[in-house]
């Protein structure tokens, strides 16, 4: 068993769950603690590994594995990146044998892996959320769509990596959404309870907030592009691009979401009896009405984090080490004033299949303030960078303000070299009036 360090002495090996972007950018940030902590990564991917990291190939979603790991290890940290370990009961098992953890214990990750459940806080705690009903048989679900109008939403109630969420635009569409839920089984359990929700209208902001307990601190504001194409057209992806701050979120407004949002569900969560320590993320409409709660999540978001993590002026490991230890009263969250923009770079055909496998070559030197995150690369047999995902790297640029940072994001992007590589030229539009 490891005896965990006090929160005054911080960790000095930390192992980061997951493969992805977020987690990369978590490397990254955790690289530059002044502690200079040894990383272990889990399965990590070469991005990884060109920060220092060890990478180990133990699957995200393999508890007893990665318990194994960070005890043969000496693991004095572990920090979660995906849901699907929170939910699955890591931190737990875990705590179970003395090494302390960065996220949410199962009952804490139940917040993201069922929206029923966290529509149901949302309700009884009377935090702005659009009217929503559930429903486990089909015929009861199609009578309720009968007296609503369309668009509506029709959400499987657990987790389905990001597209159990139906935005009908009409009634036949939102039929079978609820069919192919209830009746064809598309996300498994998931989908064996819906919830059949209004539809909201305006700008979505993602708000995460460093919780511990009852304390908590709010990171800078950034806005996440999920639509594939540009115009935000086309299916969902797992987000193409993320901009920071995202100025629709002016002071006042989000005054206005820490008094009706942040604060209550920070406090609902508590009375629940969850002890929260982790990162509670917030999807939130900007209505005409007023903010109003999409979801939460119960991890950092991706891409938001590869813009967030790089404006803090904070040691992020002892941000998320004091969340953990429940030791946030007090602590200094500095914000840089620059901006930062993260362009995704997918492979041609995501979200839908897409080929691996291409050889991937970044431009040399890379400039001051650009830095890229690696999602879905691997190393071939000749030990060259490939493409092995959807979304397959992050260029996240900070600038003194966000047409500077759009600048030499794109610049790097058009010189990134890869066959099969695609992006998004419109992240930022909106802010900066392109569009
Ligand atoms: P999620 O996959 O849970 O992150 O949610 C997917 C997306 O569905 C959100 O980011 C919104 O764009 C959309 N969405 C969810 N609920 C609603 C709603 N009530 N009204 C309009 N759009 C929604
Ligand atoms: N960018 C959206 C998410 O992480 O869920």
């Amino acid at each position: 068993m490891v005896s965990p360090a006090d929160s005054t002495s911080l960790p000095t090996k930390v192992l980061v769950v997951g493969s992805g972007g977020r987690e990369h950018a978590l490397v990254r940030a955790l690289a530059a603690s002044p502690t200079q902590p040894q990383l272990i990564a889990a399965p990590g991917n070469p991005g990884m590994q060109a920060e220092g990291a060890t990478c180990h190939q133990v699957a995200a979603d393999d508890i007893p594995g990665l318990v194994k790991l960070a005890q043969s290890t000496a693991t004095e940290f572990v920090v979660v990146g995906p849901e699907v370990p929170l939910a699955l009961g890591l931190v737990d098992a875990l705590a179970d044998v003395g090494i302390p953890a960065f996220g949410p214990k199962a009952d804490g990750g139940e917040l993201e892996a069922s929206k029923i459940r966290t529509k149901q806080i949302l309700q009884k705690y009377g935090i702005p959320t659009a009217p929503a009903e559930v429903f486990s048989e089909v015929k009861p679900a199609l009578e309720y769509l009968k007296v609503r109008s369309a668009p509506i939403v029709i959400k499987a109630d657990g987790l389905a990596a990001g597209k159990g969420v139906i935005v009908a635009a009409n009634r036949i569409e939102a039929e079978e959404a609820v069919r192919d839920m209830l009746e064809g089984n598309k996300f498994g359990a998931s989908g064996s309870r819906v919830l059949i929700e209004d539809c909201l209208v305006g700008d979505e902001t993602s708000i995460l907030v460093i919780v511990s307990g009852r304390d908590y601190l709010i990171l800078p504001t950034s806005q996440d592009h999920k639509r594939i194409g540009e115009g935000d057209t086309g299916p969902n992806t797992g987000g193409m691009g993320t901009y920071s701050p995202a100025e629709v979120v002016t002071p006042g407004l989000l005054q206005q979401i820490e008094d009706e949002i942040v604060r209550p569900s920070v406090e609902a969560i508590a009375d629940e009896g969850i002890d929260f320590r982790g990162t509670l993320f917030i999807g939130i409409m900007l209505t005409a009405q007023g903010p109003s709660v999409l979801e939460y999540n119960t991890r950092f978001g991706d891409p938001e984090t590869q813009v967030v993590l790089p404006r803090l002026g904070c040691d992020v490991l002892e941000l998320l080490w004091r969340a953990a230890q429940g030791d946030l009263q007090d602590f200094d969250l500095q914000v840089k004033p620059e901006h930062a923009m993260c362009v995704v770079i997918a492979a041609r055909g995501y979200p839908a299949s897409y080929p691996k496998g291409d050889v991937i070559t970044f431009p040399e030197p890379m400039p001051d303030k650009v830095a890229i995150v690696q999602a879905g690369t691997a190393r071939n047999e000749s030990g060259q960078l490939v493409t092995a995902g959807g979304r397959v790297l992050g260029v996240t640029a900070l600038g003194p303000d966000l047409q500077s940072a759009a600048n030499a994001a794109y610049d790097v992007c058009d010189r990134i070299e890869c066959p099969s590589k695609i992006f998004r030229r419109d992240i930022g539009a909106r802010q900066l009036g392109q569009s």
